[in-house]
């Protein structure tokens, strides 16, 4: 199905920013795609709008029971100049599922795709250029109804605004630090981390913070109920290159199902190397890196693309990874996924819609 929204134009543009200072997530581009949802009409009023603040009464349940859901994916701009984007019909088939899972009515199917090309398309020129940027895109929608009783609301907004981004941690490619977390959990199977709600990133705040005071970056989730297994890095999905094998959570239902996950794992299966989505205990990792096993550990997400980990932190034990520096698997997965995501590489898999 093919939408048109209708366009208003801003009539004070803004001026782009300097592409060699761009940090993550803090500038917006000059307008936002808005849709309204309520019982009468369904999905109706799609439109793009100058970017701007929202009007919203302090009732809107949304500011009550977090009855929200967001996606995060990019644009990239090709050296011949084209606007691309990467697997967006993960992202939407991934949305809605998140939308099924805290009764908000899913759009109708195809459309969060379609906001997204007719924003990126009236937005093309915010795609930066420089190595290592892109246009970071986010959809989301939330429950607007004027209403504290604690039901789903009958009413949301659908929202996609996006953001012209460097690298998601300050030091790009250079390899984190990260402390395994044995405090706090982010999820138990049956729970809500295998959606991309905004309240699973609210409960790994406190995590976080208390990860920066002791100079770490980012936290290794551990399994909720035993404890004892790998699950997430941040924000991200976790890798661990152990003896040849490249292994990675299942996706037990407390895991996000992340779409460079899925392709990390179609890019290594193509190269032919031995890939697991098996559990992995923390003890495993520790006693591969007594062995001499342990060859690296990395993240993968959109917005972090693939981020190594050079240190660990367990109960105090710390391990330098691949001596603190970049694998050579990392490496190639994050010069192959860059490479195909900004038009550089064939695209063998069919992933990359031109806008
Ligand atoms: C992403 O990788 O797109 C994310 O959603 C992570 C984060 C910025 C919340």
């Amino acid at each position: 199905m093919h939408y048109q929204f209708p366009v208003t134009k801003t009539t004070a543009p803004k001026g782009k920013p300097d592409p060699e200072c761009l940090n993550f997530g803090a500038t917006f581009t000059d307008h936002m795609f808005l849709m309204d949802y309520n019982v009468e009409n369904g999905w109706h009023n799609g439109r793009i709008v100058p970017y701007g603040p929202l009007c919203l009464e302090p009732a809107a349940a949304v500011f009550h029971y977090a009855q929200e859901i967001f996606e995060g994916m990019k644009g990239y701009r090709s050296p011949d100049g084209r606007a691309l984007l990467f697997r967006p019909d993960m992202n939407d088939r991934r949305a809605m599922n998140s939308c099924e899972r805290i009764c908000i009515p899913p759009l109708p199917e195809g459309l969060m795709t379609e906001a997204v090309k007719a924003l990126v398309d009236l937005e093309r020129d915010w795609i930066p250029e420089k190595e290592g940027t892109s246009l970071y895109i986010r959809p989301f929608i939330f429950a607007t109804e004027p209403f504290i009783g604690v039901r789903a609301s009958n009413e949301y907004l659908f929202v996609v605004i996006l953001s012209p981004v460097g690298p998601y941690y300050a030091g790009g490619l250079a390899p984190t630090r990260i402390y395994v977390e044995d405090k706090y959990v982010r999820s138990v199977p049956g729970g809500t981390g295998e959606i991309k709600a905004g309240g699973n990133y609210a409960v790994g705040l406190r995590t976080e913070h208390e990860a920066h005071e002791k100079g770490y970056s980012q936290v290794l989730w551990l399994d909720g109920i035993e404890r004892k297994y790998v699950e997430e890095i941040g924000t991200s999905n976790a890798f661990f290159v152990i003896d040849g094998e490249v292994i990675t959570s299942p996706l037990t239902g407390s895991i996000l199902p992340g779409i460079t996950r899925d392709s990390v794992l179609t890019l290594l299966r193509k190269w032919g190397l031995k890939v697991s989505e098996r559990k992995l205990s923390i003890q495993e990792v520790y006693d591969a890196f007594d062995q001499g096993k342990l060859e690296e550990v990395f993240a993968s997400g959109t917005a972090a693309v693939i981020s190594p980990v050079g240190e660990l932190c367990w109960k105090d034990r710390k391990l330098s990874i691949n001596g603190g520096n970049i694998g050579p698997l990392s490496q190639k997965l994050y010069d192959e996924l860059t490479g195909i995501q900004l038009g550089k590489k064939e695209d063998p898999f069919g992933w990359v819609v031109e806008v």
